[in-house]
This record gives structure tokens, sequence and C-alpha cells, in this order.
């Protein structure tokens, strides 16, 4: 269950909330409600009459987020779903197309800080890592059955991991592999250095949470049905923790924000794309020094926006 009373800040709240720009009467979607926090702000925003969907692949999280956005009454509609349905889950909620759409991904403080959730290398657990825990493989399900060659494509791949072989190879030769504190034991004896700033484990902990959860492949759907969830005029924001994702969103919305996407060299278009996004920055927004000392969780965060033209 649920730990009651765990604390999740936010990230960059008062710059999605200018990002998203809500107002009274506004339609949102909140794809990763998660504990409510951004779900809050944009419902008090958009007070006396605004509505938010909210999304959470999470039960856990969801029972929070309902506990903490009940005061909003019947202007907030909770649905345990993954973002990729944003759009027909919207539609049937009677709230699309609407004014603002926010994804604010990776896993919560709730999820982090729970040891049964397995998704951290400094709390022994369970080797889960599932946002979803009723459904698909867990983490160990991944590391004890895949060969040796595709964990270390995996790891290489969605960790960046220079040390994948390495790391691969004394998997297969442990398994099974059962707890988050035996697999980042195991990272930290064969691709551990000297003096290293973050854990050697964090890679291969990240490769395993986006492969188990299919994020990125959940990212780009939700990105796609974009245009026709949002009505002209509204915003997306997103905000991402890692260089895969924000490349994602990037070139989501560079493509976006182009009539013609035909490849380089051709004498015509050919594509017949429109363009239905205007960027809103040139550059990611990036937390300030205050919140990065307040909430070092924040640090790799960026935000990333654009409004449908
Ligand atoms: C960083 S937290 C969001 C925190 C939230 N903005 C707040 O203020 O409390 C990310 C949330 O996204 C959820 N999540 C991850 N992948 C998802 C998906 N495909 N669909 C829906 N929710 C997802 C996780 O379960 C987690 O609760």
């Amino acid at each position: 269950m649920a730990e009651r009373g765990v604390v999740h800040e936010p990230v960059l709240l008062e710059e999605t909330i200018a990002a998203l720009a809500p107002r009274p009467g506004g339609r949102y979607v909140d794809g990763t409600v998660g504990l409510g926090g951004h779900a809050a702000r944009l419902l008090a925003e958009s007070a006396p009459d605004g509505r938010l969907l909210g999304l959470d692949r999470d039960a856990d999280a969801l029972a929070i987020a309902g506990e903490r956005l009940a005061p909003y009454g019947d202007r907030v509609t909770l649905i345990r779903d993954s973002y990729e349905q944003a759009l027909p889950r919207a539609l049937a909620a009677g709230l699309a197309p609407c004014d603002g759409f926010l994804l604010d991904l990776g896993a919560s403080s709730l999820q982090f800080d729970t040891a049964a959730r397995g998704f951290s290398f400094r709390l022994d657990g369970p080797l889960d890592m599932r946002f979803d825990r009723g459904a698909g493989e867990t983490a160990a399900d991944v590391v004890n059955g895949s060969g040796e060659a595709d964990l270390a494509d995996l790891i290489w791949r969605l960790g960046e991991e220079p040390a994948s072989r390495r790391i691969a190879r004394a998997i297969v030769h442990e398994r099974p592999i059962t707890t988050t504190g035996q697999l980042a034991r195991l990272v930290e004896r064969v691709a551990g250095r000297p003096g290293q700033r973050i854990s050697p484990a964090t890679r291969t902990f990240q490769a395993l949470r986006i492969a188990v959860n299919r994020e990125l492949e959940a990212l780009s759907a939700a990105l796609e049905c974009t245009p026709e969830l949002l009505r002209g005029g509204g915003r997306l924001a997103v905000i991402t923790f890692h260089s895969l994702e924000d490349r994602i969103v990037k070139r989501f919305i560079q493509r976006e924000s182009r009539d013609c996407i035909c490849p380089p060299g051709l004498p015509e278009c050919r594509c017949g794309h429109q363009k239905t996004l205007r960027p809103l920055g040139r550059h990611p927004i990036t937390p300030g020094l205050a919140e990065r000392e307040r909430n070092p969780r924040s640090r790799s965060a960026k935000l990333r926006a654009a409004e449908r033209l």
C-alpha cells in the first residue's frame, strides 16, 4: 500500500504552470498525475470551473492523488491508464480537445523511496520497477530471462552505460538476481570507479526501468496524439529527466513546427505535412539553483513546451 504523508515536490512547478497558462474554465490532461502536485496547481489556477483528467499507471499514486485532489470534487477525473491513452480517455471524459497536456516523466519520490517497488539501488527490495504492478514483466524477469547480448544491448542503449558488456556478463554469471541490492552490488563490483560522483548502478537501473515500462515507446505514442488532443492555442508541456527522453520530445516539437518534413535533397515537397505546433522558447527550461539545492531530484529535469497552432 502507498505510504501516506509522502512528499513529492513537483519539479519546475512555476515554469510548468507558466507554460501551460491555465485559465478559468480550461480543460487539462495530466498524463502523469503522480501525487497530484502539478494537477493541484492546474486546478487552483483554472478555478472555479476548469476540469482536469489525471492518468497514472500506478494505483498507489492515484490513491494519494485522489485524496489530495478531493477538494476539487467533480472537476477532477482520475483514471488508471497509460498516458498513451490520453486522447481516447479525454474524448470519453468530454475533455478533448483540451487546453493543456502535461507529461512529467519518470518515477515519483513515492516510487523511488518505497523499497518494495524496486526502483532504487539505495534501498534493498524486490527487483520490480513496474509503474503498474498489475501488469507485465518485472526487472527481475528481464534480468534473469534475457540473453547476455540482449542485456548488454539494453544497458547500452537505454542506460548509455559504457561498461554494459561487462555488466551483462556478470549478471548472466550470477543469476538468478532477485533484489535491487544484489544488482547494485554486482554493478558496483564490475563497473565502479574510485571517486565516481554518481552511483555506478544509476545507468543500469535507468535502462531496466525504461525497458520494463516501455517508457520511450509510450512517450513517442503519447506525443503523436498531441496535435489531435489539443485545441488551437492549447499547450503541451513535457518534463524529462534524461537525454533519451529529451531527444524524443525535442525532435517531435521540431518536426511538428515545420511544414515539410521530406528528407533533405528532394526537389519538391512530397510529404504534404503541415505544422501543428509552435515551440515556446528556443531552449529547454531547467531548474534554478534554489530548486536544485532544495530538491536534488530536479537536477536533470528539462521542460519543453509548445503551443498548438
Ligand atoms: C514524476 S511522477 C509525476 C509527479 C506529478 N507531476 C506530481 O506533481 O506529483 C511520474 C508519474 O508518472 C507515472 N507514469 C510513468 N509512466 C506512465 C505512463 N506510461 N502512463 C501514465 N503514468 C505513467 C508514474 O507512475 C509516476 O507516478
